[in-house]
């Protein structure tokens, strides 16, 4: 496994998308343990783009229950019908969230938090099986360019489930 990110000293975050996936391919590989993987991608995510908040939520009994994480502490267990990430996980489809004030039953794990992009992340029978929580602490802080780069991470998390 790679032990150092490569990450240009530059604000273009399609850039930085393009330059960690590769690297984020070669930090999973081999490594069989979930959470060791989804520890150290939310690492490099928060390492290469500075975001306020990067985890993900497990499906388990039920809920979505928390996984590694990078930020403050968060929400332990978020009903199906509760939430962005709820809202991810009924809909199936990605939830950005320009202003968290504007979307109804926002769960405010932090009042930093204004912004949010939550992404789904399906097995291999198409069940929604984690959702990938990304929070700002600056208003519509997430564009067409994240929805890209962090489905580019969706795809390395859905080969290792
Ligand atoms: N805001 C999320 C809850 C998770 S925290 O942001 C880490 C939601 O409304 O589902």
């Amino acid at each position: 496994m790679a032990e150092n990110l490569f990450i240009s000293q530059t604000s273009d975050r399609k850039k930085i998308y393009d330059e960690i996936a590769p690297q984020i391919v070669a930090l999973v590989e081999g490594e069989p343990d979930l959470v060791a993987n989804l520890a150290n991608i939310t690492a490099a995510l928060k390492e290469a783009l500075g975001f306020f908040w990067v985890g993900f939520y497990i499906v388990k009994e039920n809920q979505l229950v928390l996984s590694a994480f990078q930020g403050s502490i968060a929400c332990t267990r978020i009903d199906f019908d509760k939430g962005v990430c709820g809202h991810c996980y009924t809909t199936r489809q990605m939830v950005v969230v320009p202003n968290v004030e504007e979307f109804p039953g926002h769960i405010a794990c932090s009042s930093l938090s204004k912004s949010e992009i939550v992404l789904p992340i399906f097995d291999k029978n198409g069940e929604v099986a984690i959702v990938l929580d990304v929070d700002s602490d600056k208003l519509n802080d997430f564009s067409e360019t994240d929805a890209e780069g962090l489905q580019m991470i969706v795809k390395i998390v859905e080969k290792l489930i």
